[in-house]
């Protein structure tokens, strides 16, 4: 069989992870072998995000699949686990997994349409809200990683960090967000959060299969509590938020729209929302930034204002 191509795009992502060239070069090799193990032949165009490539095959009884090859890191180790507890509902199915090169073999969906291409932002907002329901409804699986420590590991690296920021308003931003993590980090929660839930996460299912129509893929599972899930929704489709010449009010409404539909305390979920703001700075401050930047300065002004 011809060995599969790697993308460029995928390569040049690779280049900067740990042993990621490595992983690169072995990845026609890892390809061949699932594609032979699992009885499987390519059917379609591969197709990649940041960390995984993805191509479409079918299985020896002809069934549409989706082979799913990615490095296993602290954050993708706990995908099949969370995608064996949601079985399927709201989730794409995990149809077989290898626990050594965390290779999956999953149901397909139509990885031409996600949520990012509903042209209706209000539209997309809903159906996502919808799923956040149904995939926090259930309580995480004994082994994922725990909110609890993500959190402590933040406020950790939070005093570390702060002197990188060169402005004092934004030192302070960040602060006040880790002040309001402090209040809820006593109760982290128990469900089984996606962490990663944006609308280019949420696919499309196969026509006439009877499945979603919307499903989540791609969890970086927690055990956490459901406000740490909002933050993705927020922020997406910034210009959709800017079109409407208001963005403070807009993301006001969009968190108000979320929280009702998931039947979130409003406190807690902007609290929780600020540690995923305070994380997301934290990593930006890590990769080199020294600017909060508008979008995450922005959506922690619009949180901390609603605090009581
Ligand atoms: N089950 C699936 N069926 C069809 N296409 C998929 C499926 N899962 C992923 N894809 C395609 O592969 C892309 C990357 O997959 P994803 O799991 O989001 O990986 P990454 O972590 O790299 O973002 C998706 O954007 C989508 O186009
Ligand atoms: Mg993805």
């Amino acid at each position: 069989m011809t060995p599969i191509a790697v993308p460029e795009e995928l390569a040049a992502h690779y280049a900067g992870y740990p042993a990621g060239p490595e992983w690169i070069a072995a990845l026609p090799d890892l390809a061949a072998e699932f594609l032979e193990r699992w009885e499987l032949r390519p059917d379609g165009a591969p197709a990649h995000g940041m960390v995984a490539l993805v191509l479409p095959v079918r299985r020896a009884d002809g069934a549409p699949a989706a082979l799913k090859l990615q490095q296993v890191t602290e954050e993708s180790a706990g995908e099949p686990l969370g995608l064996r507890a949601w079985a399927g509902e709201g989730a794409v199915r995990l149809l077989d997994h290898d626990a050594d090169s965390g290779t999956m073999l999953l149901e397909r969906l139509d990885g031409r349409r996600s949520l990012a291409s509903v042209p209706d932002a209000q539209a997309a907002l809903l159906k996502l809200a919808d799923l956040l329901a149904r995939l926090t409804a259930v309580p995480a699986p004994a082994g994922l990683r725990t909110l609890a420590a993500v959190t402590d590991a933040m406020l950790t690296a939070l005093p570390g960090a702060l002197p990188e920021l060169h402005d004092a308003d934004q030192r302070r931003v960040l602060e006040n967000c880790a002040a309001a993590v402090r209040e809820v980090r006593g109760e982290p929660g128990d469900r089984l959060l996606h962490w990663d839930l944006h609308y280019a996460n949420v696919l499309a299912s196969l026509p006439g299969s009877g499945r979603g129509p919307w499903l989540a893929i791609d969890p970086k599972p927690l055990a956490g509590d459901p406000g740490f899930e909002l933050m993705p929704a927020l922020r997406n489709r910034w210009e959709d938020l800017a079109a409407t010449g208001d963005i403070p009010r807009a993301i006001g409404r969009r968190f108000d729209l979320l929280t009702e539909i998931t039947g979130l305390d409003r406190q807690r979920a902007a609290r929780w929302t600020l540690a995923r703001v305070l994380q997301d700075a934290l990593w930006a401050i890590e990769d080199g930034e020294h600017e909060l930047g508008a979008e995450r300065s922005t959506l922690a002004a619009v949180l901390l204002d609603r605090l009581d």
